[in-house]
C-alpha cells in the first residue's frame, strides 16, 4: 500500500477512517494522497471485517480540492503526453466501492472535496462547513460524476448554481439541499461520523450492501460519466482560461 504522511488510515473496530492530513495546505490533494486513498478504499472491499468507511479532513478543514500546482503542471504539459492522473483512479475507486461511506466535513470542502460527497452515503457537516465547486472560475468543468449525481441529489437548478455558477453553500444550505444529513457544532463532525458508522456497521451487512446498490447508479454508469467528464476536464486544463487561473492563484500568494 503506498504511504504518504498526508493521509492516515486507521481501522477503528469495523470502521476504516481515511483522514486527509495536510493541514498547512488546507488538505489540498496530491497524487500520493489520491493513490493512498484509492488503496485504502480498494483494500477494504474484500475485507469482511471492515463494514463502513469514513472520509474526513480532521478538524477545521475537509479539503481545498486538487492541488492546484498539479493542475498547473497538467495544464502546461504536452497534449500528446498528458500526466497520468491518480485522481481518476480515486474517482473510479469511489464508483466501484461497495462499503457504506460516511463523510465528516468540518470546514471547507472545495472542488473534488464537494463532488466526492455525492458518492458518499451519509454526510455529517459541522456548522463551519462550506461547500464549493469553483470549476467555472478555473476555466474547468465538473468531475467525479458530479454532473450526473448532483442534479439527481439536489435538482437541476441548485446543481446549476453550484456546479456552473460556482456559488457556494454553507452547512445548513447543504442540509436543506439534501446532501448533508446532519449538522453538528464545529469540531464534532468526526465524533458524529464515527457514531453513524457504528450504527451502520451493526446492521446486517449483506442486506446493507444489496440495499445500497439498489439506491445508486451502477458503477459502470458512474465510470462512464467520470471518464467523459475527465476527457473534457483534461482538455480544459490545457486551455488558456484554466492555465491563467492556476497561475493567478499562485501569483496571489506572492502579492
Ligand atoms: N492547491 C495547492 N495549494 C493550496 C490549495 C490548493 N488547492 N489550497 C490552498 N493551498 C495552499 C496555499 O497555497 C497556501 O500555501 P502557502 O502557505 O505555502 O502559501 C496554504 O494552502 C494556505 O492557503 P491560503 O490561501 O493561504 O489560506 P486561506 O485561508 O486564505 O484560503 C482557500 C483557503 C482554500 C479558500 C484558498 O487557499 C483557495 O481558494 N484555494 C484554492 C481552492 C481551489 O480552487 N481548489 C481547486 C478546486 S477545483
Amino acid at each position: 500500500m503506498p504511504t504518504t504522511d498526508h493521509l492516515t488510515v486507521t481501522d477503528n473496530e469495523a470502521t476504516r477512517v481515511i483522514a486527509f492530513n495536510r493541514p498547512d495546505k488546507k488538505n489540498a490533494l496530491t497524487q500520493d494522497m489520491y493513490r493512498a486513498t484509492t488503496d485504502a478504499i480498494n483494500g477494504a472491499q474484500d475485507n469482511a471485517a471492515i463494514r463502513c468507511l469514513v472520509l474526513t479532513g480532521g478538524k477545521g478543514v475537509f479539503t481545498a480540492g486538487n492541488d492546484l500546482e498539479d493542475f498547473l503542471k497538467g495544464g502546461t504539459a504536452s497534449a500528446d503526453k498528458p500526466r497520468p492522473s491518480a485522481a481518476l483512479g480515486f474517482l473510479h475507486a469511489l464508483a466501484r466501492n461497495t462499503k457504506p461511506l460516511v463523510a465528516a466535513v468540518d470546514g471547507i470542502a472545495i472542488g473534488v472535496g464537494t463532488t466526492m460527497l455525492f458518492q458518499c452515503d451519509y454526510v455529517v457537516a459541522s456548522s463551519g462547513a462550506r461547500f464549493s465547486t469553483p470549476f467555472i472560475h478555473l476555466g474547468l468543468v465538473p468531475e467525479g460524476a458530479s454532473s450526473l449525481l448532483m442534479p439527481r441529489a439536489i435538482g437541476h437548478q441548485r446543481a446549476f448554481a453550484t456546479l456552473v455558477m460556482g456559488r457556494s453553500l454553507n452547512a445548513e444550505e447543504g442540509r436543506e439541499a439534501g446532501f448533508v444529513n446532519t449538522v453538528v457544532p464545529a469540531g464534532e463532525a468526526d465524533t458524529e461520523a464515527l457514531k453513524v458508522a457504528r450504527e451502520i456497521s451493526a446492521l446486517p451487512a449483506e442486506a446493507v450492501a444489496i440495499s445500497r446498490k439498489l439506491l445508486k447508479p451502477s458503477p459502470e454508469e458512474l465510470i462512464e460519466r467520470i471518464n467523459h467528464e475527465s476527457a473534457l476536464f483534461g482538455e480544459r486544463m490545457r486551455s488558456e482560461e484554466a492555465v491563467n487561473a492556476f497561475k493567478a492563484f499562485f501569483a496571489r500568494k506572492k502579492a
